[in-house]
């Protein structure tokens, strides 16, 4: 079963907006990376974006039967969407929740994840490099379990 790659609201814009808070790399340099990656990794990918929380929410419940594990990175639902959460908590496997940004070195509003929660591993403030490092992560999670 693949691994469900999750990006919430404003991430088709990576690349364009605030790039000195999230950097020049585009969601799509993004995918590239993290399949150039799960191959050698021996994991397959599935990689969405959504600025709609229903959206996000359907690709969690499909993840109950079609995913491994999930990396997300939910956007501003991070700080926001107890629906997000509820949804996470009816998935069994694996979650990363992945941060560009240092969202503690940041507004007080974006201290406090709803999702963290429920995620095995958070990654924040190593840019988009984070998802590389979920990846790594999950491969050797899911090889030991
Ligand atoms: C973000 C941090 C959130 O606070 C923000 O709303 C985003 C991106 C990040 O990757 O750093 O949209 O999740």
């Amino acid at each position: 079963k693949p691994v469900f790659v999750l990006n919430g609201p404003n991430l088709n814009l990576l690349g364009k907006r605030e790039p000195h808070i999230y950097g020049h790399e585009t969601l799509a340099d993004v995918e590239q990376t993290c399949r150039a990656l799960a191959a050698p990794l021996g994991l397959e990918l599935a990689f969405f974006q959504s600025n709609a929380e229903h959206q996000l929410i359907d690709w969690v419940h499909q993840a109950r039967d079609d995913a491994a594990a999930i990396v997300i990175n939910p956007g501003a639902f991070t700080h926001t969407s107890i629906a997000l959460l509820d949804a996470l908590n009816a998935f069994e496997g694996p979650v990363v929740e992945v941060h560009i940004s240092n969202v503690h070195k940041r507004e007080a509003f974006r201290h406090h994840s709803y999702v963290s929660g429920r995620a095995d591993a958070v990654i924040v403030g190593a840019g988009v490099q984070g998802y590389e490092l979920a990846l790594t992560h999950l491969a050797r999670k899911l090889k030991a379990a």
